[in-house]
């Protein structure tokens, strides 16, 4: 089975990751991937192997939490017949499967000293025994690991080896979490919900405006991951049809409460760029309306009877819907209004630059892409020259 991985993901933080993820790949060094669950660290560490020069031979992801701690050396290195009861043969090891190849050790914080101590000798020397022998064997397979704990806490706790800890975290990668990486949230939700209309052949009416920006609003505490099943199961519990934030909100809440989480605001200074950001996309949408019911209350002298200004009449939903679709609906005219994820990101572009006083810098800090991918899309969009708002209702 061979497919090509992609680790997507355009915003700054994630271009600057793949490019060190790709720099490692050609080397032999052994990666630490940290990043909070969700995030993407097995997939992270998949792209590393399938560009290495290892990616025709195996790639062995073991996730240390799940494997119960008496077995897991012999998962690991494998063991001989008659070592314990129930060795009813010999058994080959993860290390073994990955010669030559990769070895993944996911949730490495979970792993109990004892087991440590041999992964170090691994690591060090490609030597180690199976259980139940003394012959020492040889393994040439590149180890990538992966926490979403404090490993340094960790030492500091003395669950983990300082000497393990120093020897695997000579390159760390850290992902960010989903709600630092800005408009990625959109380009990943595109993605998945392509896959997931083809494994459902259900055909998806897209999002509305509003529940687009709550998507980006969103705290996502299980990251990625997370993203990938809430689609899921928007697309079949919902059968396909538009995404309003109403339905959105019912998910998000339904999921939260049936997980137990709750939001946590963080602290750090992209988190509180992220919620100016979304505070200033929901100000935008405030201000939206008011001119809308401005709009309505000029034209009350022609055409039909409008309603009064003090009760405005349901929004005309707006919403972004994939670039993947063929045509834009021809009952536009009767139904909502349908945008497309350029005209909702070139709508994000010009309020970040507004807000930011066209400051380059600090619009792409706020949108979390990079600069050069901020003038490049300027560009596309033809936001360069204009008054800063840029963009027309
Ligand atoms: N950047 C990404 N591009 C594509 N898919 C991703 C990305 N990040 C995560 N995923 C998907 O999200 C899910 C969780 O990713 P995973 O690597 O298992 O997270 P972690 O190991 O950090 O818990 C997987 O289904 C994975 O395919
Ligand atoms: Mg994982």
């Amino acid at each position: 089975m061979s497919r090509t991985i992609d680790f997507l993901g355009e915003s700054a933080p994630i271009q600057q990751l793949k490019h060190l993820a790709l720099q490692v790949a050609g080397t032999e060094v052994t990666v630490l991937i940290t990043g909070e669950t969700g995030s993407g660290k097995e997939v992270l560490s998949r792209f590393i192997h399938e560009n290495s020069r290892r990616s025709h031979k195996s790639f062995v992801p073991v996730n240390c939490g799940a494997i119960p701690t008496g077995i897991l050396e012999s998962e690991l290195f494998g063991h001989e017949k008659g070592a314990f009861t129930g060795a009813v043969q010999n058994r080959k090891g993860y290390f073994e499967s990955a010669d030559h190849g990769t070895i993944f050790l996911d949730e490495i914080g979970e792993m109990p000293l004892e087991t440590q101590v041999k992964l170090l000798r691994v690591i060090e020397t490609g030597e180690y025994q199976r259980v139940g022998s003394s012959e020492t064997v040889y393994t040439d397979a590149r180890l990538i690991a992966a926490t979403n704990r404090n490993l340094q806490q960790a030492v500091a706790e003395k669950s983990f080896r300082e000497d393990l800890y120093f020897r695997l975290h000579s390159v760390e990668l850290h992902i960010p979490p989903l709600r630092e990486r800005g408009g990625d949230i959109l380009i990943l939700a595109e993605h998945f919900i392509h896959q997931f209309e083809r494994k459902h052949t259900i055909s998806f009416e897209g999002f509305t405006n509003e529940a687009g920006e709550m998507l980006l609003r969103y705290n996502w505490p299980g990251n990625v991951r997370e993203l990938k099943n809430l689609l899921e199961s928007l697309l079949i519990l919902e059968k396909g049809k538009q995404i309003t934030s109403e339905i959105l909100d019912k998910h998000l809440v339904q999921r939260n409460r049936d997980k137990g989480l709750v939001h946590d605001p963080e602290k750090s200074e992209k988190n509180e760029l992220n919620l100016i950001y979304n505070s200033l996309i929901k100000l935008h949408h405030e201000i939206n309306e008011i001119k809308q019911l401005l709009h309505h209350h000029e034209n009350m002298n022609e055409g039909p009877p409008k309603p009064p200004l003090l009760l405005p009449p349901p929004l005309p939903e707006k919403g972004w819907i994939r670039n993947s679709r063929p045509h834009r609906p021809e009952a536009v005219e009767t139904g909502p209004e349908i945008r497309t994820l350029d005209e909702l990101e070139k709508k994000a572009i010009a309020d970040a630059l507004e807000a930011c006083n066209g400051n380059k810098r600090r619009t792409a800090k706020v949108l979390g892409i990079n600069e050069r991918t901020l003038y490049r899309k300027i560009g596309k969009y033809g936001l360069g020259n204009e008054d800063s708002t840029g963009i027309s209702d």
